[in-house]
């Protein structure tokens, strides 16, 4: 799974924390242009049916939903994880399914970004079995140090380094998600041990 983002003991202090961009809301925004252009020329008379996976994928998810032409539509799912026994033993739950079938259906996931590569290995799994006619998989950020599971996206926005990231959708502690860009999380030095590995 992602980062982890349990606040440590002095967590609470937002002063401690600093962000430092990474990646420009302009940048990701033209990156977005170019992905919803590749994937439209890759699938040029298909209907689209994007999945993204709660919550950190929704804005990619509606940002790339509204700059693919032609028919679009979308979904979401939701997983939970254990923490880090999760990266050893791969335990991904469902905890929220999707409202409709893919089968026959041209499926993009969409994530913001692949880490240890867990969930998206279990939701290629879920995915294949339901039969859907394609199956691509966009992520906007993409770690390939921390790679667990042997999984790949089809189209990626931006190779980053090992860092603790957020914005555009990434949080700690469900904080910092509605930032336009992403950024590198600085904390105090008590929370850093905490949150900066897993
Ligand atoms: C993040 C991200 C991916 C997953 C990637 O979700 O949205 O779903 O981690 O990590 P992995 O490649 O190591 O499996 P998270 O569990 O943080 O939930 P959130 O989207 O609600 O923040």
């Amino acid at each position: 799974m992602p980062q982890s983002k349990k606040p440590g003991p002095q967590a609470t202090k937002a002063p401690r924390e600093s962000v430092r961009i990474l990646i420009t809301g302009g940048r990701i925004q033209r990156r977005i242009q170019e992905i919803a252009k590749q994937i439209r020329k890759d699938f040029p008379d298909e209907p689209l049916h994007l999945v993204s996976v709660l919550k950190g994928g929704v804005f990619f998810l509606t940002d790339l939903a509204r700059s693919i032409s032609g028919e679009v539509s979308f979904d979401f799912i939701a997983v939970s994880s254990y923490g880090q026994n999760t990266h050893s033993s791969g335990q991904v739950r469902l905890t929220r399914d999707l409202d409709s079938s893919v089968e026959g259906k041209t499926v993009i996931v969409v994530e913001d970004i692949l880490d240890t590569g867990m969930t998206l290995q279990y939701l290629l799994r879920l995915f294949e079995q339901r039969k859907p006619k394609h199956l691509r998989v966009a992520v906007l950020l993409d770690k390939p140090e921390r790679r667990i599971a042997d999984v790949r996206a089809d189209y990626v926005g931006f190779s980053i380094p090992n860092e603790f990231v957020v914005g555009y959708g990434l949080d700690y502690a469900e904080r910092y998600r509605n930032l336009r860009y992403v950024g590198i999380l600085t904390l105090g030095s008590d929370t850093k041990k905490d949150a900066a590995k897993k």
